[in-house]
């Protein structure tokens, strides 16, 4: 059936400003990193992205090897985009990136400037698009010099084939010299694309202070510590299809008596507030000034679903905060 987005989808959800760019994006994106790939059901990709779309979620992220097969999250992501999307295009945010290996070669990966405009090229023809909005710089390559990842992206922007540059997992002093760099060719630093859950608590010794005084934006990625922050393991095993059961990225070795102790106290928090764990999460990601959005995962429509309700909890106490800290300890669930 031919698709037709919800005339409400502008209703509820909210949108933050993106460091101190006119780039507005919503508290809640969606990455195909996992669940669509060529390994993965067409139709429930379809039913994700629809309702995403349908209830305000205007981003989607992408990057070159999202799969499995590497590629094939592009790939699908095109046919879904020609099909639903098109004539959306101009109320979409899609990005991408390079920097992991993607093809065999001394060009296939890191962050040369034949591996960032090659890849960019490629991820353009799979998705059936122009031009992406945002395109990133996956990792930082210690052996390249900066200014050749970052000429790079400054000629995506200005060749029309991206709107925006962004950076991933740099750090605090790597996304400066990023920022030097590029604002040098004309192209700002939109925004810095790190990790960050309860669990992963690594931008809050510089990188946010950075992001916040140099006026980037944030795309905080795993913020459900890929599930871990969620109802899926709390009993101690990991559910048949569940990400650490698939043995793919996440491991049940992963569910270890530690983890337990603390995403069940955590658990017990969001209860107490009415919330499911997974919403406590994301609450808790979105609290930071400087976090834009959080770069969500979703398996299912149901998952999205849970996951969007939690942008209409309270903000938190400082009583909440505090004992929210005892539980979510930097390095859980490794
Ligand atoms: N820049 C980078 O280097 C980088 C790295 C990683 C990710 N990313 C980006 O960040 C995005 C999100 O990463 P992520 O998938 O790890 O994020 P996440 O939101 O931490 O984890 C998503 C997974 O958690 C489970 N889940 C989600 N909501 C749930 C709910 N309400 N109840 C129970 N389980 C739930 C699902 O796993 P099940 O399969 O078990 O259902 C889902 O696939 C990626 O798609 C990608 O765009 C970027």
């Amino acid at each position: 059936m031919t698709y037709k987005a919800d005339d409400t989808r502008y209703a509820s959800m909210k949108y933050r400003r993106t460091g101190k760019s006119g780039l507005l994006l919503p508290e809640i994106s969606l990455g195909l990193w996992h669940n669509f790939g060529s390994v993965d059901s067409m139709r429930n990709q379809k039913a994700i992205l629809r309702r995403a779309f349908d209830l305000g979620i205007t981003h989607f992220d992408l990057a070159n090897n999202y799969g499995p097969i590497p590629g094939s999250a592009e790939e699908n992501f095109g046919v879904h985009y020609k099909r639903d999307f098109e004539r959306y295009r101009d109320e979409l945010i899609i990005s991408t990136k390079a920097g992991y290996h993607m093809w065999d070669g001394p060009y296939g990966e890191w962050g040369s400037r034949k591996n960032l405009l090659s890849s960019l090229d490629q991820s353009l023809k799979r998705m059936q698009l122009d031009y992406v909005d945002i395109f990133y710089s996956h990792r930082f390559d210690p052996n390249t010099p900066l200014d050749e990842t970052m000429g790079a992206l400054a000629t995506a922007v200005h060749s029309g084939r991206a709107l925006y540059a962004g950076v991933s997992s740099y750090d605090a002093h790597q996304t400066r010299e990023a920022k030097r760099i590029l604002a040098g060719m004309g192209v700002p630093l939109l925004i810095h694309q790190p990790r960050y859950s309860m669990f992963d608590r690594t931008p809050e010794q510089s990188l946010f202070d950075t992001l916040g005084m140099e006026g980037i934006g944030s795309i905080v990625f795993s913020p459900l510590a890929q599930g871990m922050l969620t109802d899926r393991y709390l009993s101690g095993s990991a559910p048949k299809g569940s990400r650490a059961a698939r043995n793919h990225f996440l491991k049940t070795t992963q569910i270890d008596p530690t983890y337990l102790e603390r995403a069940n106290g955590l658990n017990n928090i969001a209860a107490a507030r009415g919330q499911s764990l997974a919403q406590l999460a994301l609450t808790w990601v979105l609290r930071q000034p400087t976090v834009t959005s959080a770069l969500i995962g979703a398996s299912s429509v149901k998952q999205l679903e849970q996951n969007y309700a939690a942008l209409s909890a309270p903000t938190l106490s400082v009583d909440e905060i505090r004992a929210i800290d005892e539980f979510a300890v930097h390095g859980t669930g490794r």
